[in-house]
């Protein structure tokens, strides 16, 4: 029985259908990079696309305190890879790396990216069809990652995800999840995005306005949580956590933290949060 498509997914599956179609990786770039990440140029190579990965990866790790000569030990899952705009830094610096997305497509673009600018042999591919489990075993990874990716799911679903991530990192190993929360714009941003997704779902006009860029980035964002909402529903599900900290652009008195420290840094996004969850042992 086919399974009734998930609006949220409109957008994806509308670009892996471009990304597909394109021979040449630089023209996928520079027709889909801004899907992947929105505040990178124009019409970028595929290079300069890989370049933005890296940088991004080298400042993230590092602030949230992760030792480039343990992560060389390390396996990785990363949820939402995309094309492998980071996926190829993430292979260059770790064990193993597990590239995970919803889009087929964007997965055989990841491998071809990681080919070219990072070391094949780290990467396996996962395909997240229902958009919220990791077909991968309990306790199988030292690290899951996401960045930019749960804010594109439905609340249940980043849920869904966020406890899967706990699942699938060992005791001890660390979720390094990125997550968006509300800013003063979504008075307006977040009624016009239900609007947006709802026209999404009409056959054929839904597919050409999730190509346009202004219809993408109105609708894609289909959640906000704020720490503490995603804190609860982790403890509501018995998932225990250690010395773990969320992460903002600056300081914010933030409720249900307990036992979690809140920290800085300017690179960070003001409307994004970073959860650094080490799984109690
Ligand atoms: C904005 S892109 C970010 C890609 C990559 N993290 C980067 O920074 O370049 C979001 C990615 O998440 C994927 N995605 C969206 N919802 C997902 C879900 N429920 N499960 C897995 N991947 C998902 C999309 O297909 C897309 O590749």
């Amino acid at each position: 029985m086919s399974r009734p498509r998930r609006r949220q997914h409109v957008p994806w599956n509308a670009a892996g259908r471009v990304v597909e179609g394109r021979g040449d990786a630089d023209v996928v770039v520079s027709d889909t990079g801004w899907v992947f990440n929105n505040a990178i140029g124009r019409h970028l190579s595929l290079a300069e696309f890989v370049d933005s990965g890296e940088q991004e990866v080298g400042a993230y790790l590092e602030c949230f305190g992760f030792d480039p000569a343990e992560n060389e030990h390390r396996s990785l899952v990363e949820i939402g890879s995309g094309i492998g705009r980071m996926t190829a830094s993430f292979t260059r610096r770790f064990k193993s790396v597990v590239a995970a997305d919803l889009d087929a497509a964007f997965l055989e673009r990841c491998r071809e990216t990681v080919m070219r600018f990072g070391v094949p042999e780290r990467l396996s591919t996962l395909q997240v069809a229902d958009g919220r489990t990791l077909d991968l075993p309990n306790a199988s990874a030292d690290m899951v990652f996401s960045y930019i990716t749960l804010q594109h799911c439905e609340p249940a679903d980043a849920l869904a995800l966020t406890v899967e991530a706990l699942r699938v990192v060992r005791p001890g190993g660390h979720a390094v999840l990125n997550y968006r929360t509300w800013v003063p714009a979504d008075a307006l941003l977040f009624p016009a995005g239900i609007a947006v997704r709802a026209l999404w779902r009409v056959p054929k006009l839904g597919v050409w306005l999730a190509r346009q860029r202004w219809s993408a980035r109105m609708g894609w964002q289909a959640n906000r949580l704020a720490p503490g909402e995603v804190l609860d529903h982790l403890a509501s599900v018995g998932v225990l956590l250690d010395d773990s900290a969320v992460w903002l652009q600056s300081p914010r008195r933030i409720s249900g933290l307990d036992g979690v420290s809140v920290r800085t840094f300017i690179g960070v996004d003001r409307s994004h949060w970073w959860l650094i969850a080490r799984r109690a042992s």
